[in-house]
């Protein structure tokens, strides 16, 4: 299967919502993220819409769908952006089948290489679970470096949990800006 990464449309946001809205409480246990945190559908549409409408230096995130031979397979998101510094990124395979083969680590290094060149990042960081171990496993193999785990709410959407913190220098990025 050919996978490739390009920028996300308005029209395929819902695929980050199905994706959360029909996740099991187990598997958001596992990602860190507190159902009752998520926004209302509508509001996160409509988030997304007016954000991707925001020239690139003024977005508060920038989200990617992962496509194997076209066909939608994930997606990553980034946010906490300081556009021409630093961003921090996360990582989805929508179909609990498609996961573990491979294709998660090449769309995470794609998408690192779009948001250090649509961004001009200096570097960019990944915060998973700490027990999570499908992306700490596979940031390791898409390049990142470990930093540390610590206790932290990585996000809006998480609650207080150990995560670990990787970073991807934008020296060792495929794509350099
Ligand atoms: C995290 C995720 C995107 C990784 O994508 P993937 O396609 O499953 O990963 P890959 O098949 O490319 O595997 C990359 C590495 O992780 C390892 N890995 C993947 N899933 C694993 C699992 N469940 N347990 C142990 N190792 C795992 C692979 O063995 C591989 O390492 P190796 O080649 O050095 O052995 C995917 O598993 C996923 O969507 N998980 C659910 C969502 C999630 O947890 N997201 C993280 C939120 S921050």
């Amino acid at each position: 299967m050919t996978t490739t990464v390009r920028e996300m449309t308005d029209s395929e946001f819902g695929i980050v919502i199905d994706y959360f809205f029909k996740s099991t409480p187990e598997h958001l246990e596992t990602l860190g993220v507190d159902p009752t945190r998520l926004p209302t559908p509508d509001s996160w549409r409509e988030r997304f819409q007016r954000d991707r409408a925001r020239p690139i230096e003024q977005r508060a995130s920038l989200v990617v769908i992962w496509l194997g031979d076209n066909q939608p397979l994930g997606f990553s998101t980034s946010d906490k952006i300081a556009y021409g510094e630093q961003a921090n990124m996360h990582l989805h395979v929508v179909d609990p089948e498609r996961r573990n083969r491979g294709y998660g680590a090449e769309c995470v290094r794609q998408s690192a290489d779009i948001y250090f060149e649509r961004l001009k990042l200096k570097r960019l960081f990944c915060e998973p679970n700490a027990f999570n171990v499908a992306p700490n496993r596979t940031l390791q193999k898409a390049g990142f470096k470990y930093l540390k785990t610590h206790m932290t709410v990585p996000g809006p959407l998480n609650f207080h949990q150990a995560v670990t913190r990787w970073v991807m220098e934008r020296q060792a990025c495929g794509r350099k800006n």
